[in-house]
């Protein structure tokens, strides 16, 4: 039996999962992931984040509304948002939230506003907060310093540089890594995973998503979490069962998620 995985990042309520996701979740059971954090870009999403948790005990949701997606949020959507992540018992954190400037689709003041909302509605709770950073580095870290740390939190997906991750680290946040890091051409990105200390790291898929090498142009899945996990292994120079130990150890309590995947 492989060692096991938690996958921190997936967006399984995707139309590309609408026929077939409970196979994909035996697949992702059959390779050793206990738990896989479904996340909402949107009230819609959100909400089928938390319905999927109901279903599937090996599942955890994740409610908010993404920066690309603040400008379509209704009236009332952030109240919505906050009522769920107050009462729905499988909502292990926020989001995803932050800020995005390669697409042009909300206004940024508007992207800095629900960001803010995001981060306190997280330490009201007292829940982490996941969040989106792309091409915002500098402002997502201006945002969080200007909050103030210690923030518990993912920086998902990262494809910052080493500077961004350790202002990160030392307000607190975790790093995650998806299969971006696998690509050939992510020399770099593979560069930052080395400072960033094991008892920090996770790993994620995004599914659908960027799926890692050796699958890249499929569809992808939780399953396939362990083709990143090998890679950052091998990026940080310890075993791929040292990784996988430390980044489950590290999801668990990050987002308290106890037992194994009935618990
Ligand atoms: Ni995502």
């Amino acid at each position: 039996m492989p060692l096991p995985l938690i996958d921190t990042h997936a967006h399984l309520d995707d139309d590309r999962f609408s026929t077939d996701l409970p196979a994909v979740l035996d697949r992702a059971t059959a390779a050793g992931v206990t738990h896989t954090l479904t996340i909402g870009i949107d009230l819609p999403t959100s909400r089928a984040a938390v319905a999927l948790a109901g279903r599937f005990p090996q599942l955890r949701a994740v409610v908010g509304i993404q920066p690309n997606h603040v400008s379509e949020a209704g009236p009332t959507d952030w109240d919505e948002i906050m009522l769920l992540a107050e009462t729905a018992p499988s909502v292990v954190a926020v989001g995803e939230s932050g800020l995005d400037r390669y697409w042009d689709r909300a206004p940024f003041d508007l992207q800095e506003d629900y960001f803010a909302r995001h981060l306190q509605l997280a330490r009201r709770l007292a829940k982490p907060i996941v969040i989106h950073c792309r091409e915002a580095e500098a402002d997502v870290v201006r945002m969080l310093r200007s909050f103030g740390g210690p923030i518990a939190g993912v920086m998902h997906s990262f494809s910052g540089d080493a500077a961004t991750a350790t202002a990160c680290l030392e307000l607190g946040l975790h790093v995650s890594f998806a299969g971006m890091v696998t690509y050939k051409n992510a020399d770099a990105l593979r560069e930052v995973v080395k400072v960033v200390p094991l008892d920090r790291l996770l790993v994620e898929t995004d599914s659908p998503y960027l799926a890692p090498v050796p699958v890249r142009g499929k569809r992808n899945e939780p399953a396939f979490v362990r083709h990143t996990a090998e890679c950052v292994a091998k990026a940080k120079g310890v075993s791929t069962d040292e990784l996988c130990d430390a980044t489950t150890r590290n999801a668990k309590a990050l987002f308290g998620i106890l037992g194994n995947a009935e618990g």
